[in-house]
């Protein structure tokens, strides 16, 4: 289909230059040729390559909405503080800093699956994208002997970066993981600054994720659940301040008493909930469906129920949320 139409685009303005210069002499034939190549090439080019403009770069908020109600189990925070973050974000033009979000939860609770739902809803090629950047403490920043060297090309980088394309989305996984101390070097960054360097910072966007935080989140919600009360009414408000306590006082959290908490530099703090019987279950009947398997509610009852449950959390959350799901189906079918 693209390439049918940008082959007819071409054949049209080929045809009106050779058309054009059919009684002149070969050279200027040749010339209004190349000119045509030119004009048509720059165009051409941004249509096949991904390119820093509207083509590639269009966010859906609907897009957002329905894959965070259809495909994200288990949180309702999560799912709706990130739907207006991000829509709130994007419907600006002229955001007066950059959006920064961390989301803290437990192993499989969704950060990562989340992460990549906004990238499949901002940029035409997702995760894919070469205006997303996603760094992995262990793959890129793996000596914590290094840091003042990491510290120097993590700047670059960002720098570098959102220089090419103000839209570009750095997603921080293992936040937990990271040489405490390193993320401060991405402080300026964050800041409200109009421009540093003459670099605007303002339409990118920072992801951080991890697990700190994450048992301080499951308390909070094994007591409303001993409480008897419906986790859907659990607030951000309940969880919010436990969070961003544990998380600035944990020295393995990445934000270890860093001073993006300290000046509020991070807008928010995303809790991810651990995931019960019920959730899981649903993550298997969704990767059925993702496999093309006719649905089983028995079977991914049996792969739900086989998940061993955390016996300290009194058999409630899965402590691995649905992470192991896909391989575990396999035994099944
Ligand atoms: N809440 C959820 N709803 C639906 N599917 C989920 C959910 N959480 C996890 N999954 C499924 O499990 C897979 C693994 O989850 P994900 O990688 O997002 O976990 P994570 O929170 O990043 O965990 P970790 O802290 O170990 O990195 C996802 O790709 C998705 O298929
Ligand atoms: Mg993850």
């Amino acid at each position: 289909m693209k390439a049918t139409r940008v082959y007819l685009l071409l054949h049209v303005l080929l045809s009106a230059g050779v058309l054009v210069h059919s009684f002149e002499p070969v050279t200027t034939t040749l010339f209004g040729l190349g000119l045509g190549l030119a004009a048509v090439g720059g165009p051409i080019y941004h249509y096949l390559h991904e390119s820093c403009s509207p083509r590639w770069i269009h966010f859906n908020p609907r897009g957002l909405q329905a894959d965070l109600e259809a495909k994200l189990f288990g949180q309702h925070i999560a799912s709706r503080i990130i739907l207006k973050a991000v829509t709130g974000f994007m419907v600006n033009d002229n955001p007066k800093s950059p959006l920064v979000l961390s989301l803290h939860g437990t192993t499989g609770t969704g950060k990562n699956f989340v992460s990549k739902m906004i990238a499949d809803n901002m940029y035409k090629e997702g995760m894919k994208s070469s205006f997303v950047h996603m760094f992995t403490a262990e793959l890129h920043f793996p000596h914590p002997s290094r840091i003042e060297t990491y510290k120097a090309q993590l700047q670059q980088w960002i720098k570098g970066n959102v220089t090419n394309c103000a839209r570009s989305m750095f997603v921080f996984d293992e936040m937990d993981k990271m040489p405490p101390g390193l993320i401060d070097s991405i402080k300026p960054y964050l800041e409200y600054y109009e421009s540093l360097d003459g670099v605007s910072y303002r339409k990118a966007i920072f992801i951080f994720l991890s697990n700190a935080g994450g048992e301080s989140i499951t308390q909070t919600a094994l007591d409303f659940w001993k409480a008897g009360r419906n986790r859907e009414t659990l607030k951000l408000r309940d969880l919010e301040e436990a969070l961003s306590l544990s998380v600035f006082n944990n020295q393995n959290s990445g934000l270890w008493h860093t001073s993006l908490i300290d000046k509020n530099l991070v807008d928010i703090f995303v809790p991810f909930l651990p995931l019960e019987y019920r959730h899981v279950a649903q993550c298997v009947m969704a990767e059925m469906k993702a496999r093309n398997l006719p649905a089983n509610k028995a079977v991914a009852d049996k792969v739900a129920s086989d998940m061993v449950y955390s016996s300290k959390t009194e058999r409630i959350f899965s402590p691995k949320g649905c992470k192991t799901i896909a391989s575990k189906l396999n035994l099944y079918t």
